[in-house]
């Protein structure tokens, strides 16, 4: 099947083709507009995308080859997210399927995380357990079969990714701060500073990352403006530290307890590069396979989306031109 996903749900226009899980194109416009902000602006991000959506999936389309008239089906984000952003997408593409006569579904944004992991032949299959971990989302998900998913654990308080970007503002380092912080801590000492982990010793699945900010906050607030400057890497470093320690450690503790021997990570914070060798390193002693996706495909991409989609289509999944955009909408809530 031949796939083109949509994904508008927040500062990324994207387009992408897809055929089954080969991905042909996937084209991501990000808004520069909102730097100057140091966040997502929501109402820029809308007109935004109302500009760059046909563009964009006229690049896509033109990169993989194909033309509007070979798609089989055609995938859109409808939640969570920005309800301006996502009703750019949404319209777009009921509009766009209804003269086409194709199929559509409404995608999840976070079920395309997940199954950014199903991209190109990374032999991933259910049951799995599934990390994940982005700007909004810190959960851990049991896969039994494919799109069922079960909740395990969640964050209560602050998103991991959310904290790396309030962190890194604390630090007076640039939006979105999760890449910066990592990269400044590839040069700083982790041991520099102990940062709390967030429920570490509490018997749950849950996460906990306010009191690890707070923490953090409190530790830059003693510091003269000097060693501050100075110290900066390892304060990225220690703070990451903690971070990553609370997710390696329930992730693995999750999969041994629900005796799932295959884990996936998805979101943004899956390019995390202490994420990415902790949990592998770590994961090697209980014989327990990990898969992140490729760097490309952590962060927000239509491919994901597409492939998504093309699982949903699979099956029999369709939508009608009642679809809506949902900002508030649950991984494994079912809504037309
Ligand atoms: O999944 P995503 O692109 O958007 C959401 O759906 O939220 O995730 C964005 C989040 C941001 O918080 C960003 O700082 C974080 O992912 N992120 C990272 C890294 N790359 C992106 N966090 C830590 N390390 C990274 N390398
Ligand atoms: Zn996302």
């Amino acid at each position: 099947m031949l796939i083109l996903g949509i994904e508008t749900s927040c500062d990324e226009t994207s387009a992408a083709v897809i055929e089954e899980s080969a991905v042909l194109s996937n084209v991501i416009s990000s808004q520069a507009v909102h730097l100057q902000f140091g966040g997502v602006v929501p109402e820029l991000a809308s007109r935004a995308h109302l500009r760059k959506i046909i563009p964009i999936v006229e690049t896509s389309l033109a990169k993989a080859g194909k033309t509007l008239h070979q798609i089989d089906g055609l995938a859109v984000t409808h939640g969570p997210g920005l309800i301006g952003a996502l009703l750019v997408g949404v319209n777009y593409v009921k509009g766009l399927a209804a003269v086409l006569q194709k199929p559509f579904v409404g995608v999840n944004h976070i079920e395309g995380h997940v199954y950014s992991n199903f991209l190109g032949e990374s032999g991933l299959e259910p049951p799995l357990l599934c990390l994940i971990v982005s700007g909004g989302h810190t959960q851990l998900v049991v896969i039994a079969e494919h799109l069922k998913y079960r909740l395990i654990g969640t964050t209560r308080d602050d998103a991991v990714g959310e904290a790396f970007d309030k962190v890194a503002k604390l630090l007076g380092l640039p939006y979105p701060g999760g890449p910066q912080v990592d990269k400044l801590a590839k040069t700083g000492d982790p041991g520099y500073v102990n940062f709390p982990i967030g429920l570490g010793r509490e018997n749950t699945f849950d996460f906990s990352y306010s009191g690890l900010k707070t923490a953090v906050l409190n530790f830059v607030n003693r510091l003269d403006a000097e060693e501050r400057k100075a110290r900066l890497a390892d304060i990225c470093a220690s703070f990451q530290k903690a971070a990553v320690a609370a997710l390696v450690e329930k992730t693995l503790r999750a999969a041994r307890t629900y005796q799932v021997h295959r884990i996936a990570v998805a979101g943004g914070v899956a390019a995390n590069s202490l994420l990415r060798s902790a949990l592998k390193e770590q994961a090697e002693a209980y014989h327990l396979q990990v898969f992140f996706p490729e760097m490309q495909y952590c962060t927000d991409n239509a491919a994901m989306i597409a492939r998504a989609g093309l699982e949903r289509l699979r099956r029999g999944f369709r939508s009608g031109l009642s679809l809506n955009a949902y900002p508030s909408l649950q991984l494994g809530e079912e809504k037309g």
